[in-house]
């Protein structure tokens, strides 16, 4: 059965397949609410003849969209899309995001980079006023991580963050590695008045790779509730 959170991020995705037409180059999110939005697409290819190409933005979602019959290309055989469809962990009312959670976030925001429209499909739990609750995560390389850890903590304490206890992801009692073969640092901010500033003193630390901080990217929030009530931003 579906619990209230389900719902809602079943109906956001179920709404954001409007925006797919067909013809267009679409960039395929991730996480569990993107998964819907690939179910359904995967239903209109096959049942309704929907000609879309596809640009997935995590091994796990390329493997889910094959499955659900997606043919599924590189971003370097399409360039560029004409809409990405994606999840977030958190949104404020200027449609700026947390993402990350997933651990997909450099092919995601490459991916939503290069898209004239990107569509986020949430439910309405993820929304706030200011970004940060949600841990920030930023993926560095492997190479001197602790090194590049204790610079970002040099830099949180140059910003006004509350807060600033970094923390290696694991998965398995081991670093988990994202796709790219990268670790991933979560920065327990609570509350990120500058995220402007923030994003751009992180991603010049020496061994990050990208930040989590989607600023200025999102062009529509479809935001589902519990009770299947469905609200565009
Ligand atoms: C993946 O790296 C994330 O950016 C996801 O988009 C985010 O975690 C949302 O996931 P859910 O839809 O599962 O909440």
């Amino acid at each position: 059965e579906f619990s209230p959170i389900d719902k809602a991020k079943f109906v956001a995705a179920k709404r954001a397949v409007d925006y797919v037409d067909d013809g267009m180059r679409v960039g395929l999110g991730t996480g569990s609410t993107a998964a819907w939005m690939v179910k359904m697409l995967g239903e209109l290819v096959r049942d309704e003849g929907l000609k879309i190409k596809a640009v997935p933005t995590s091994n796990r979602t390329a493997q889910l969209a094959r499955d659900v019959g997606i043919d599924v290309f590189t971003l370097d055989e399409v360039k560029w899309l004409d809409l990405t469809i994606d999840g977030a962990d958190e949104f404020d009312p200027d449609l700026n995001l947390i993402k990350g959670g997933g651990g997909a976030l450099l092919q995601e925001k490459i991916v939503a980079t290069a898209s004239d429209q990107m569509v986020v499909i949430s439910d309405a739990s993820k929304s706030v006023e200011t970004l940060g609750a949600f841990p920030l995560p930023v993926e560095v390389v492997k190479f001197g991580w602790q090194t590049t850890k204790a610079l970002i903590e040099e830099c949180l304490s140059n910003v006004n963050v509350l807060g600033s206890a970094v923390s290696l992801r694991l998965q398995n009692d081991a670093p988990m590695l994202t796709d790219e073969g990268h670790y991933i640092l979560d920065l327990h901010l609570k509350r990120i008045e500058n995220a402007r500033e923030l994003s751009l003193i992180l991603n010049q630390v020496p061994g990050v790779v990208e930040n989590g901080l989607f600023l200025d990217i999102a062009d529509a929030i479809v935001i589902g509730h519990g009770d299947g009530r469905v609200e565009v931003r």
